[in-house]
C-alpha cells in the first residue's frame, strides 16, 4: 500500500489525476473503474483541463462506475450517470457507448446485478479502480457487514449514508433507499486501486481502514489485502496516522 500525501484538496486532485492520466497514456484502451461523490470531482476537473490542453485522449477508454441509485433515470440530476456526464463524460472525447453504470431503472434487482457482473467480466479486467471512502468505511455502496465475497448487488442504504447524501436532495424522503453497487469481490479484482480522501472528517476512518483490523465492519479495510493500492489523501485526512 502506497500513501501519497497531498497538501490540500486541489493538490490531492492533481496527484490523483496524474495517476489516472499515466494509466490512459500507458494503455489508451484501458478500463477505468470510476467513482462518484464529492471527493473525485476535482480529479475529473483536472483530467478535463489536461484533455482541453491536448494532453489526454479518451477515445479508446472504457469506464465502469461503482454504483447507481435504484429508481433514478439517467436524466435525473441526482443519478450517478448524470453526475458522470456533467463532471467528465460530456467534457472529454470518450465514446458514450463505452461508459457503463448499473441500470438504475431496471426494477428487477437480480437482473440489474447479473447484467452488470456479466458486463464487467466481458470487459476483462479493470485496469485502475478509483474509489472514495465513506465515513463508515464503505466503498461503493458496500455498507458495514457486507460479505467480502459479494459481487454486484442491490443494497438498502444505511441511515448514515442516506443522511450524508441528503444534501443533494430536497429532503431525506427524496433520497433513494436502494442502490446497485459493485461488490468487494468485484472491486478487489481490479489490477490497481486508487483511493482518494480529503478533509479532517475522513481522518478517523482512514486510520481504522488502513491501520486497523481487516473486517467486513470496515469495508475498505479489505484493501489491505490488495497488492496494488495507492491512497492519495490530503494532510487533513492523514492527520491521525
Ligand atoms: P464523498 O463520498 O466523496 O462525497 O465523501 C465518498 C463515499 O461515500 O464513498
Amino acid at each position: 500500500m502506497k500513501i501519497i500525501r497531498a497538501k490540500d484538496y486541489k493538490d490531492m486532485s492533481r496527484k490523483a489525476a496524474n495517476i489516472v492520466s499515466a494509466q490512459i497514456i500507458m494503455k489508451p484502451n484501458c478500463v477505468l473503474g470510476l467513482a462518484t461523490g464529492s471527493t473525485p470531482i476535482g480529479t475529473y476537473a483536472q483530467l478535463v483541463e489536461w484533455y482541453n490542453k491536448g494532453d489526454l485522449d479518451f477515445s479508446e477508454v472504457t469506464t465502469v462506475n461503482l454504483d447507481e441509485y435504484k429508481g433514478l433515470s439517467r436524466d435525473n440530476e441526482q443519478s450517478y450517470y448524470y453526475f458522470m456526464k456533467e463532471n467528465l463524460f460530456s467534457k472529454v472525447n470518450i465514446n458514450p457507448e463505452r461508459t457503463f453504470l448499473p441500470d438504475g431503472m431496471e426494477t428487477d434487482s437480480d437482473k440489474a446485478c447479473s447484467d452488470y457482473n456479466r458486463l464487467i467480466a466481458n470487459l476483462g479486467e479493470v485496469d485502475l479502480q478509483v474509489l472514495g471512502i465513506g465515513h463508515n468505511g464503505h466503498i461503493g455502496f458496500n455498507e458495514p457487514g457486507t460479505s467480502f465475497e459479494a459481487e454486484t448487488h442491490c443494497v438498502d442504504l444505511t441511515e448514515s449514508t442516506m443522511k450524508a447524501n441528503q444534501r443533494f436532495f430536497e429532503s431525506i424522503d427524496d433520497v433513494p433507499r436502494q442502490a446497485y453497487t459493485m461488490g468487494i469481490k468485484t472491486i478487489m479484482q481490479a489490477k490497481k486501486i486508487l483511493l482518494l480522501a480529503s478533509g479532517e472528517d475522513k481522518a478517523q476512518i482512514i486510520k481504522e481502514a488502513f491501520f486497523g483490523p481487516i473486517t467486513p465492519q470496515v469495508q475498505a479495510s479489505v484493501l489491505q489485502l490488495h497488492n496494488d493500492v495507492t491512497i492519495v489523501a490530503d494532510e487533513a485526512a492523514l492527520s491521525l496516522i
